[in-house]
């Protein structure tokens, strides 16, 4: 008996053991990114090249086109608050498959920068394969973009990996649109885990890139029936508008585009910001945030102190970064961003 209690007792020891083995293999085994958070320098053993690559494949593009510096940032937005940062806005649609992402009204045909992407890729591709996500490196552009752009710098952490699925039916549920109200904005990005703080200092990057006429144009003429031009409009910036956005009614002259930030275009800073203050935002949902009650303190904060505004602009695009990310052994490291494996 005593014999067999102590036998037993060896047993269950043994067989502990081996449970707590087993467990650090497959710790072990999920690459070291078991834990389900991102970090910054993610492929600094896998992969060290790789923020340098796609760094060189942005300054190539934007010294070529600046727009496509904003172009980035904002693929970076619509891609996060689409069933989080996985690089589904990249996915190609498919024939005989429902539209992906890319392919709904939000994003076609104003996304711009998918070939930085690519290249970006195809780079990476050459030196690490199957090793850095497209979630990745979208992620990088976006921060490389907002350096080039606004000499803003903060430090991106990462091992994302990449979703499988991308839905055209799914964009409008959480891409905010043009028209909405700063009650209506900060519900959606509350929404995403994101504050009207937040909210606000990402909307500074409306101070870089271009809105199509369509965007605003119920802004310039026939209003509403009390105002023929939107009152929350200055006159001047109206006509000024007007002059580069021929009514729809003209017939086929298209959708032309028109910088966001007349001041300095292509500088990304808080001139934005200044602009709301004289009523001079293009868009409902950007003169909404000097207009209304709950954000306008936060629109006068970010005129006077543009250090201030970069900072919080950083930290919002990380945190934005992280929403809904998959990461160890969820989703998976494409090898074509256009293209599931
Ligand atoms: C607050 C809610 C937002 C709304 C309603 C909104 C809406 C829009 C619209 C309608 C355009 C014009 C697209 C076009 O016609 O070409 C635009 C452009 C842009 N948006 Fe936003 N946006 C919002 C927030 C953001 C955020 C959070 C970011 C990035 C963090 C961002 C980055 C940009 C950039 C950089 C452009 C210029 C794109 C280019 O030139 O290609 N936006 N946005
Ligand atoms: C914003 O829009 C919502 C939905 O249309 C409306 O209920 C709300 O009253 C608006 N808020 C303001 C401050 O205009
Ligand atoms: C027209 O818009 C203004 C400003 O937003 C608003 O105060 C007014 O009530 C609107 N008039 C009508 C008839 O909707």
């Amino acid at each position: 008996m005593m014999m067999n209690a102590k036998i037993s007792r060896v047993v269950m020891a043994a067989q502990a053991l081996i449970v707590v083995l087993l467990l650090s293999v497959v710790k072990c085994s999920s690459g070291g990114s078991s834990s389900s958070s991102l970090r910054v320098g993610f492929y600094a053993r896998t992969c060290p090249q790789a923020e340098t690559i796609v760094r060189r494949a942005v300054a190539r593009a934007v010294s070529r086109n600046p727009g496509l510096a904003a172009g980035l940032i904002r693929m970076h937005f619509h891609d996060c608050f689409v069933r989080g940062c996985d690089g589904s806005v990249l996915l190609d649609s498919l024939p005989g498959r429902p539209a992906a992402e890319k392919d709904n009204v939000a994003n076609f045909p104003s996304l711009r920068g998918f070939e930085v992407i690519d290249d970006a890729k195809a780079l990476v591709e050459a030196r690490c394969p199957r090793t850095v996500s497209c979630a990745d490196i979208l992620a990088f552009a976006a921060r490389d973009s907002a350096a080039r752009a606004g000499n803003i710098w903060y430090e991106v952490p990462s091992g994302r990996r990449d979703g499988r699925v991308s839905l055209s039916s799914e964009v409008l549920q959480s891409i905010p649109p043009p028209f909405f109200n700063a009650t209506q904005l900060r519900d959606n990005f509350r929404r995403k885990g994101l504050s009207a703080d937040d909210m606000v200092a990402l909307s500074g990057s409306h101070s870089i890139g271009v809105s199509h006429c369509s965007a605003f144009s119920n802004r310039l003429a026939g209003f509403n029936a009390t105002f023929d031009q939107d009152p929350s409009m200055d006159p001047r910036f109206a006509a000024f508008l007007r002059t580069r956005c021929p009514p729809a009614s003209s017939g086929n002259s298209g959708d032309p585009a028109v910088s966001n930030d007349f001041q300095t275009p292509t500088r990304l800073d808080n001139r934005y910001y200044e602009n709301l203050v004289n009523r001079r935002g293009l868009l409902t949902s950007d003169q909404t945030l000097f207009d209304s009650p709950t954000t306008r303190n936060l629109v006068i904060q970010n005129a006077r102190l543009g250090s201030n505004w970069e900072k919080k602009f950083g930290g919002a695009m990380v945190k934005m970064g992280k929403i809904e990310v998959l990461t160890g052994r969820q989703g998976e490291i494409r090898t074509n961003c256009r293209f599931v494996n």
